[in-house]
């Protein structure tokens, strides 16, 4: 589908952005094994939380509605074929972590892009737990198509696992299968990543602890269900607090959105910025902060320097901040950025093609960009390469240039955002 978005004059209204895809997943897979029936309202309603649905389903888990029945620790039984993820990364690390741990074998097998995306990250720490796991090629048949194998040896030993990058994925695929290890396993960072796994397992009753960049799981017998309405998704608004900024005279309201320290670190880039965000309603929704967001108008200034801790910080928002880099005076330095090269798409090169395709001064690095700005946009054909946030990034950048843009691929906005393109012409 090509998605045809002109230029606007001002943005406003208020709407609610999907439910947070990170924490869904886990609700859904936490869920699964939790002693009782959990109850999780407000999911997001992508594709990649469907995949996820699919594989716990596939595994012998009731889920319908909002209602999750969880069979306990263990409860899961082996599926009667492959688990497919869909495009979702984070299907299929969280999922190989907890399936590492199961007395069976589980094969877990993705589109192109998750074929190629590396795993490497989560195979090592779970053979040094003892788990058998492998991402090789299926040569069934004409085709070599990757696949994730696990499980089938039950007997998984706690680890400390220093992470040499920052992954939540990864951290959370350890700790997952730590809760079923021997003794302790403990996750360290290199730099903080969102944490929903660990706030999420603290209200399910699990012994987890947590001391700056440390997270620690205990071998866990039982969890408590959840009761959760899942926050909005702060990386979905994003593409709205960036549009409502940039384009003069809009006022934009964003209900419910999850607001969790370890998301937000963008929200900060941007009032640093000179972005007006305001907050309103705080509150708590099984230990995950929300509130309200409303955004109108920017006073921009200087340019951004971004170094790698900053980046891992935001690192869902980046393609996003880089059209804002464009229209900030001076020359931004976007770097250590270089994990958005094994995202669903190569997004530093995909940025950087569809934002010179409309008229931007944006230098691809290895790590980075180098964008000077301000440059005023024009309407281009370009391609969102079937990457969500590559289609929203660039959807944004149309909002702020001349005349007409023209998406390739844009019906990838259904990963993770399926009303994103109502949403616009309604704000528009
Ligand atoms: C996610 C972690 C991040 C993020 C992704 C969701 C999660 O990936 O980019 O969109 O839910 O744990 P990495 O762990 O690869 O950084």
């Amino acid at each position: 589908m090509i998605a045809t978005v002109r230029g606007t004059r001002r943005l406003t209204g208020e709407i609610k952005v999907p439910g947070d895809k990170s924490i869904s997943h886990r609700a859904l897979i936490l869920g699964s094994v939790a002693s009782g029936e959990s109850h999780v309202r407000g999911l997001s309603g992508g594709a990649d939380v469907e995949s996820t649905a699919a594989c716990m389903r596939a595994l012998g888990v009731e889920i319908e509605g909002s209602r999750v029945v969880g069979g306990g620790m263990a409860g899961l039984r082996r599926a009667a074929g492959a688990l497919d993820c869909g495009n979702s990364g984070t299907t299929m690390r969280l999922l190989a972590g907890l399936l590492a741990a199961q007395p069976f074998k589980s094969r877990l097998v993705g589109d192109d892009s998750l074929s190629r995306r590396p795993m490497d990250r989560v195979v090592e720490p779970l053979r040094e737990m003892g788990a058998a796991a492998a991402w090789d090629f299926d040569e069934v048949g004409a085709a070599r198509a990757p696949q994730f194998r696990v499980g089938g040896r039950n007997r998984l030993t706690g680890v400390e696992f220093r992470s040499p990058v920052p992954s939540a994925q990864v951290k959370s695929a350890i700790l997952l299968a730590g809760l079923y290890a021997e003794g302790k396993t403990a996750v360290v960072e290199p730099i903080k990543t969102r944490d929903h796994t660990e706030v999420m397992l603290a209200a399910m009753g699990a012994d987890v602890k947590v001391a700056g960049l440390r997270v620690e799981v205990g071998r866990t017998e039982s969890l408590d269900p959840v009761d959760i309405d899942i926050p909005g998704d702060f990386s979905a608004a994003a593409f709205w607090l960036v549009a409502a900024g940039l384009v003069d005279g809009s006022r934009v309201r964003l209900l419910g959105v999850g607001v969790n320290p370890t998301r937000t670190a963008f929200a900060e880039t941007l009032t640093s910025l000179g972005f007006a965000i305001k907050r309103s309603k705080p509150r708590l929704e099984a230990g995950e902060p929300v509130a309200d967001l409303e955004v109108g108008g920017s006073d921009l200034g200087r340019p951004l320097q971004l170094n790698g801790g900053a980046a891992a910080a935001m690192i869902d928002e980046l393609p996003v901040l880089a059209v804002l880099a464009t229209q900030l005076a001076g020359r931004s330095v976007i770097a250590g950025a270089d994990e958005l090269r094994v995202k669903e798409s190569d997004r530093l090169a995909a940025m950087a093609d569809g934002l010179s395709a409309m008229g931007a001064d944006i230098e691809l690095d290895d790590d980075g960009w180098l964008i000077t700005g301000p440059r005023r946009l024009e309407g281009a054909r370009v391609d969102s390469r079937g990457d969500h946030r590559i289609a929203m990034a660039l959807a944004v950048a149309a909002l702020i240039a001349d005349g007409k843009t023209e998406i390739e691929g844009a019906e990838c906005v259904n990963i993770s955002y399926p009303d994103f393109f109502d949403h616009l012409e309604y704000l528009a």
